[in-house]
């Protein structure tokens, strides 16, 4: 271990803050530290969006689901991927802006190492993250209250302050059930993988006192119906080609 990975391992959300607000010398090194993150061929088709109007913030607790902490932690950001940068140099250049669904991809993934880099960052001065998925349950109404223009694609909140709370660390997958050697293991060892999980997480929610629940049965209950419907007409919208 160094110190660098006792600091992942300590990772849990947070979801209480205290009032301090995050200082502008914080945010821009988590910043700086999430764009010194890989990225595909350079092309860093990424941005963040620090929202820092509160009727904004209260607006976004009510499209995240009424999740108050957007309004109450110290900065609230949206991560997008951003393709409007190279639209731009293609338009000057007078070429088509003509990518398919790799140039989607490429900044889905690229936005999400940078957003990683900056919330280990965030972690490393002492502050809590919580990412916020729940910015995607209406996307249309996300991006007219941001202007979000064609070419940027909003992919998750996260929210960064003062931890007001010390959660209990959530047990990941044992390690043979993501770590593989050469090939991917049988359907028979990767379900006893998950049973074994089950047994981990069982106690775990226990000891939190949120009952007896079992989280293969909350997977299998999650995939089983569509949702967020909404998000590929929304991202063609934006001008994604996903084909
Ligand atoms: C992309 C993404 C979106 C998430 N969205 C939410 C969210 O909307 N609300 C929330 O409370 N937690 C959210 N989380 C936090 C996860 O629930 C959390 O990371 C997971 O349960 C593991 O717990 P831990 O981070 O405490 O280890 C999100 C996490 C990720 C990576």
């Amino acid at each position: 271990m160094n110190e660098l990975i006792d600091l992942m391992m300590r990772h849990r959300s947070i979801r209480q803050f205290t009032d301090e607000q995050v200082s502008e010398q914080d945010i821009q090194k988590a910043v700086a530290a999430g764009q010194m993150a890989s990225t595909s061929g350079a092309i860093q088709s990424y941005c963040v969006i620090q929202v820092e109007d509160s009727a904004n913030r209260d607006e976004l607790v009510t499209l995240t689901g009424n999740q108050t902490k957007v309004a109450r932690c110290g900065a609230f950001f949206v991560i997008c991927g951003d393709t409007r940068r190279h639209r731009l140099i293609a338009d000057r250049d007078e070429l088509p802006y003509d990518t398919r669904c790799e140039a989607f991809l490429l900044a889905v993934v690229d936005a999400t190492i940078f957003a990683q880099n900056m919330a280990l960052a965030f972690e490393s001065m002492g502050y809590g993250i919580c990412y916020i998925g729940g910015l995607r349950n209406d996307l249309p109404a996300v991006s007219s209250l941001l202007n979000m223009p064609e070419g940027l694609y909003p992919l998750f909140g996260l929210c960064v302050g003062r931890p007001a709370q010390d959660p209990m660390i959530r047990p990941r997958l044992p390690q043979p059930g993501v770590l593989f050697k050469d090939h991917y293991p049988d359907d028979a060892t990767m379900m006893a993988m998950v049973e074994d999980y089950d047994t981990t997480m069982l106690k775990y929610f226990q000891d939190r006192g949120a009952g007896d629940r079992i989280w293969s049965r909350e997977m299998s209950g999650k995939f089983s119906e569509p949702k967020r419907m909404s998000l590929g007409p929304y991202y063609r919208d934006q001008g994604a080609n996903l084909d």
